[in-house]
């Protein structure tokens, strides 16, 4: 019997809400176009949550799509994490909530704060907690209802946004396979160029916050991805000992093809190695990577023993990128 010695994920699920808005629906009440959202963005459509559907919702059903397809997934889990920039309150963390609702009591549960680069932060605050022995089984979440903070009638943003969720058991894997290494960045000095309001009339910098939505400078935004994704993915790369050529998929955080585009462009990566969906997801924010992970696993694309890339960037600025061999197993009942 082959010892546990990595740490990876076990199980996946994701969820989308039912609700489809296409380009051509904003074109009523906004002054835009279709073309212009496909040709400067690569977004076709994007879910919207119903006016009572929050985050723990987005949350639960994701949870409740991974159990439809690994049963068992649930056994054990110890701990429970969300990810997300739109939690249903200050608190309790809408981890908790999920976790209550998904029959999961007395676990351990709480929510992290990394925007767009949430779920990977969360892969990575998951995997120390089991290699640390704190825990054993981790549930980590991205779930986002992102088109409730952003003004849909502001143009420049209210076209990339939508809402959705992932979920991931992580735990011990067979030696070989899971998370090869994380690299963890932030850089507050950029806050302004994307943030949304809380509590403080003013960020550090002396920005006055006056809107009760998500604020973005979209160009100082795109100018950041596409250095940081090369330039993290890079590094995770050489800290993993892995070259471009050994990686099987690219799963980026789903933000404008034109940002994916010129990241494949620099890792000199065909497009065809790497995981795009957002034509119709758009951006989900922490939701992004495990929706991609999620639908790529589930048709087949993606499979075991297959070296993956990940990378996300987002509010903060922040950024994270991982580099995981996937294990298609059921984790520890498995060895
Ligand atoms: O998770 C991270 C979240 N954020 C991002 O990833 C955002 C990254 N940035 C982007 O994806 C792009 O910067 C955008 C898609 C937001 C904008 O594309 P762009 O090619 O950078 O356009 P721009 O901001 O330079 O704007 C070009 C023009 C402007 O008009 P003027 O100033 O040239 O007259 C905008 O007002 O396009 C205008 N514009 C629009 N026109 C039609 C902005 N939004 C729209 C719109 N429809 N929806």
């Amino acid at each position: 019997m082959q010892q546990p010695s990595g740490i990876g994920i076990t199980a996946i699920g994701a969820y989308a809400p039912p609700k489809v808005v296409t380009n051509a629906d904003y074109e009523q009440h906004l002054e835009t176009s279709a073309e212009w959202i496909e040709s400067r963005t690569g977004i076709r459509e994007r879910r919207y949550a119903a006016d009572d559907e929050f985050t723990s919702d987005m949350g639960v059903r994701a949870v409740q799509d991974l159990l439809g397809r690994y049963p068992q997934a649930l056994e054990g889990v110890d701990m429970v994490i969300c990810a997300t920039a739109t939690p249903d309150a200050s608190f309790p963390a809408t981890a908790t909530l999920i976790a209550a609702q998904i029959g999961l009591h007395g676990v351990g549960g709480f929510d992290l704060s990394a925007a767009c680069s949430g779920f990977l932060y969360a892969c990575a605050a998951a995997q120390g907690l089991v290699a640390a022995g704190i825990n054993r089984r981790v549930l980590v979440i991205g779930a986002e209802v992102f088109t409730k903070i952003v003004d849909q009638t502001d143009r420049a943003t209210a076209i990339l946004f939508g809402d959705g969720a992932g979920a991931a058991v992580i735990e011990q894997v067979p030696q070989g396979y899971g998370f090869q290494g994380f690299v963890l960045g932030s850089d507050g000095a950029g806050a302004a160029s994307l943030y949304a309001p809380c509590l403080a009339p003013k960020l550090p910098d002396g920005t006055v916050i006056d809107s009760r939505y998500t604020v973005m400078n979209g160009r100082e935004v795109f100018k950041f991805a596409v250095r940081i994704i090369p330039e993290s993915g890079q590094q995770v790369m050489d800290k993993s000992g892995l070259k471009v050529s050994d990686i099987d998929w690219f799963i980026p955080h789903q933000a404008n093809i034109r940002i994916i585009e010129s990241a494949c462009e620099r890792f000199r990566l065909p497009l065809e190695r790497t995981i795009v969906n957002l034509d119709r997801y758009g951006n989900t924010s922490a939701a992004t990577v495990p929706l991609a992970l999620s639908e790529a696993v589930a048709d087949g694309r993606i499979q075991d023993g297959q070296q993956l890339l990940m990378v996300a960037f987002g509010g903060g600025l922040s950024w994270a990128a991982c580099t995981m061999k996937w294990y298609a197993g059921n984790g520890v009942q498995d060895l």
